[in-house]
């Protein structure tokens, strides 16, 4: 009888083989660079799992595509990839990999909120390119972090993560988020610093636009280490270059991998490669999660880290 196949379309931090049992045949892209799409949806055809990440797009095309698919198993714990009630309506399930990416997360975030009140990005580039003219009391002046506020907007388990770390640096923490906290304009008004932690959805795509910039305080920090398009980075740029807001600290983008050229030169903005869960011991966990949420759903059982419900699964 032919073995079911999974398509995994990048490489992992892990070998699949270490995870999932034989009866499951691994196609693999061993790459950490996307297929073309129309190579992607063909190597899709046939495939009874698929596990993406997040920078593949898993619409109504990919399903048509793979009409024997039973699980989307997304490599990551945001999943604005992929069409949820699509997969739904044809009997796909559809995984996440939340909690093991918590730390790193939170983690990541403080070093972005540290780098850019400390000016880390401008003090190294001195030193590397030998212009340090050694030290000087008004050189690099950065931001104390104690007594100032932290508004952390989305409150689920990264954003709580950052919140518990901010208590070490003796900062005031507030939050808003869909569940309570204090309303959006309030924090947009009373913090010094922001960090987004929300998951990308209808309602939170550029919910920092123009005029919410502009309701930051004026000289107030931005920091997005959950999805970009909840940035309007046009906007970003032109409430830098109007001097309102002090900086921005990302690691994520509107466009990825392109990132808006009006950040580029700037020395208020901080820029990393989206490397929020970018650990060893992260990335191999998510990839035991999702090749478990695999072999669970080809096995006939219900997968442990399910975003959708499957009635009838084919
Ligand atoms: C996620 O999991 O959603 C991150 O953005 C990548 O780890």
């Amino acid at each position: 009888m032919q073995r079911p196949r999974v398509y995994i379309t990048r490489r992992l931090a892990l070998d699949p083989a270490s995870v999932l049992g034989p009866g499951i045949e691994i196609d693999q892209h061993d790459s950490d660079l996307a297929l073309p799409r129309a190579e992607f949806l063909r190597r899709a055809h046939g495939a009874s799992a698929l596990l993406p990440i997040l920078a593949d797009r898993i619409d109504t095309e990919l399903l048509d595509a793979a009409p024997r698919l039973r699980i989307v198993a997304n490599h990551a714990v945001g999943y604005d990839n992929v069409d949820v009630p699509a997969c739904t309506a044809r009997g796909v399930w559809v995984t996440n990999t939340p909690d093991v990416l918590t730390d790193a997360t939170a983690d990541l975030t403080w070093a972005l909120i540290l780098a850019l009140t400390r000016r880390l990005r401008e003090g190294e580039s001195m030193v590397r390119a030998g212009n340090w003219p050694g030290w000087a009391p008004t050189q690099l002046l950065g931001r104390e972090l104690r007594g100032a506020a932290l508004g952390i907007f989305g409150y689920g388990r990264i954003g709580r993560g950052v919140a518990r770390r901010a208590e070490g640096f003796g900062m005031r923490v507030f939050f808003c988020s869909r569940g309570g906290g204090m309303p959006f304009d309030d924090l947009l008004a009373q913090s010094d610093v922001i960090s987004i932690h929300a998951p990308l959805t209808a309602e939170t795509r550029h919910a920092f636009g123009a005029a919410e910039l502009l309701r930051m305080k004026r000289g107030a920090l931005l920091i997005n280490t959950a999805r970009g398009p909840i940035v309007d980075e046009a906007a970003l740029v032109a409430a830098l270059e109007a001097g309102h807001l002090g900086g921005a600290a990302l690691d994520v983008f509107e466009h990825e991998p392109a990132v808006h050229p009006g950040l580029m030169g700037r020395d208020d903005v901080v820029l990393l490669p989206h490397l929020g869960s970018a650990t060893r011991e992260t990335r191999q966990a998510m990839a035991t999660i999702a090749l478990s949420q695999v072999e669970l759903v080809l096995r006939g059982e219900r997968p442990t880290h399910a975003i959708n419900e499957v009635k009838h699964p084919p």
